[in-house]
């Protein structure tokens, strides 16, 4: 359904807590979109239409309003019109609808963010009656706030300065949930496409092994520093590496190892790597490299990367060498600051003496006082203290994960603490694959959504976390109605709209993160994979190409 469609009426509109009374077509996650009156003689003019083609209402609007808009009010206000009261959460985030309502290609809602001429939410305070000719009183408890067209103006920032600005809205404690998915997702984007820029590089490049120290028994960590002055590519949490060693007479060996840790300033990745018997690639590093040898990387790469900007649930489960990934998943959810959704770090060892990263691991969780720990010994020493070093013993089971995530938990939104659903849980999972199984079966039995557990794949079907990752080096992306090909490298970390835009095409696009679908194209040949997933289910032969990649190695497009 859509509430974009909407019939301007006479009477007096009843609001409710969840805002207008019977407006059954309306589902707004922010109450109420409120647009000024003023806005339809600026885009009327703007855009070459009859100012009487336009009936009030038409912006898909709950109320047109008169004297207040974008560049006035602040998130946070106070708005009082008639008897009800309202806060203002955000700006509109305009979408497709919008751009198929007024008759104009989706390249409009650039237009239409820049100039903030969007429209505003509101979320209900207080129920009351709306008439026409009501007056609107507005008050500015924090001064200090952005206004409504500036927010809507830095959601479109690229600039790496920008991200500062944007993390200061997340603490305002009105910005709507869209919005605020809207931030995260812009300083994810802003930070990845930093991490294209800063440091990367494509093909092999020479490391020298920089120190090497044991965690626990059968577990050591490497770090690898360029052998060259250039700085080093910031990894997303939970990627990993691609490594090739070289021994004199003996074949190359390629293997994959997550990052558990970077030093950007010291210019140092590190992997920690099991010992696995009869495991060519860990054996190589464990007995033959020593510190000062060369070793060869291509850039972080991979998609098991923790999403930074829901506002769901987030569950990280290891097992054994499996916490590699979630180290600096862990450390990406800190640097999300106040206002991240509520965590889970579940995490199975055999006890204190071979629980890897023991002291690291608890220091981190240190700083969150709100965490969900569950620390599985299988096999607890007498000295290991429970409630302490580890929280149960044994494996978990089936009906573990069904206590722990099947009841709802409590979620801020609006403000407000909410009940919300147990399955409405985004959970990340690397460990031996009978744990993998384990966790994804009870997890779907509960009704978390299949999209929303991903996985380690090559930890599950390799030995542990040793093996190769199935990936697309290079693709050749044919933008059909441009007539031009380009060639994608999966090094380079592009997007198919930065590597169109790089081409010296211009697609249409807003929101750049998967939100607004202006980007949507129709694909002809080959298949892409998203980073991150569309907000929205997409029609097939339709993908959105602000977060779309190569998953085959010829790709044809409607651009
Ligand atoms: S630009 Fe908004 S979904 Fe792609």
């Amino acid at each position: 359904m859509t509430s974009i469609v909407r019939d301007p009426i006479e009477g007096p509109l009843q609001i409710g807590p969840e805002g207008p009374v019977d407006n059954s077509t309306a589902v707004h996650t922010e109450h109420m979109l409120a647009f000024p009156a003023a806005h339809y003689d600026f885009w009327t003019r703007e855009l070459g239409v009859a100012r009487n083609a336009w009936n009030w209402a038409w912006w898909g609007e709950n109320l047109t309003v008169d004297g207040v808009d974008e560049e006035m009010l602040r998130i946070g206000d106070l708005v009082k019109i008639g008897t009800a009261e309202f806060e203002v959460t955000s700006p509109r985030i305009p979408c497709f609808k919008v751009a198929w309502r007024i008759g104009q290609p989706d390249s409009i809602l650039l237009r239409m963010m820049e100039t903030g001429r969007v429209g505003f939410h509101l979320a209900v305070l207080k129920p009351g009656l709306v008439s026409l000719g009501d007056a609107i009183e507005v008050s500015s408890p924090q001064p200090e706030n952005i206004t409504v067209a500036d927010m809507s103006r830095l959601l479109l920032s690229t600039s790496i300065e920008s991200v500062e600005q944007l993390s200061a809205t997340l603490a305002i404690p009105a910005l709507g949930k869209k919005a605020a998915g809207a931030v995260r997702r812009r300083i994810a984007l802003i930070e990845d496409r930093e991490r294209m820029r800063v440091g990367r590089w494509r093909g092999w490049r020479r490391f020298i092994l920089a120190n090497v120290n044991d965690e626990v028994e059968g577990i050591r960590s490497f770090h690898l520093q360029p052998d060259d002055d250039q700085p080093l590519a910031p990894p997303a949490p939970g990627q990993f590496l691609s490594v090739k060693t070289q021994r004199e007479g003996e074949p190359d060996l390629v293997r994959t190892w997550s990052i558990s840790d970077v030093d950007l300033q010291r210019r140092l990745y590190r992997i920690s790597i099991k010992v696995i018997e009869g495991g060519a690639g860990s054996r190589r590093m464990h007995e033959q490299l020593q510190v000062g040898d060369a070793i060869w990387c291509r850039p972080p790469a991979g998609q098991f990367v923790l999403n930074r900007s829901g506002h769901r649930r987030i569950a990280l489960f290891s097992a054994g060498i499996g916490v590699t990934p979630m180290i600096m998943m862990l450390k990406g959810y800190i640097e999300r600051g106040q206002g991240a959704p509520p965590l889970v770090w579940l995490q199975v060892a055999v006890n204190g003496r071979a629980h890897p990263f023991k002291e690291e691991i608890s220091a981190l969780l240190a700083q969150l006082p709100d965490v969900h720990r569950i620390i599985y010994y299988t096999r607890p020493d007498p000295a290991d203290r429970i409630g302490v070093d580890y929280d149960r013993s044994g494996r978990p089971t089936a009906e573990d994960l069904r206590e722990i995530f099947g009841a709802p938990y409590p979620l801020n939104l609006f403000g407000r603490e909410l009940p919300f659903p147990g399955q409405e849980t985004e959970a990340y999972v690397c460990g031996p694959e009978s744990f993998q199984d384990l966790v994804r079966d009870s997890l779907l039995a509960i009704g978390v959504k299949p999209a929303d557990i991903l996985s380690e794949a090559f930890v599950v079907k390799r030995a542990a976390n040793e093996g190769q990752a199935a990936l697309i080096e290079k693709a050749a992306v044919r933008f059909i109605r441009s007539g031009v090909t380009a060639e994608w490298h999966a090094d380079d970390g592009q997007t198919l709209l930065d590597l169109a835009e790089a081409a010296g095409l211009s697609p249409a696009y807003a929101c750049r993160s998967g939100l607004c679908q202006s980007c949507e194209c129709a694909i002809m040949a080959g298949a892409v994979q998203y980073d991150p997933q569309p907000s929205v289910p997409l029609e097939s032969g339709k993908v959105l190409i602000c977060c779309a990649r190569p998953a085959t190695n010829v790709i044809e497009l409607d651009v």
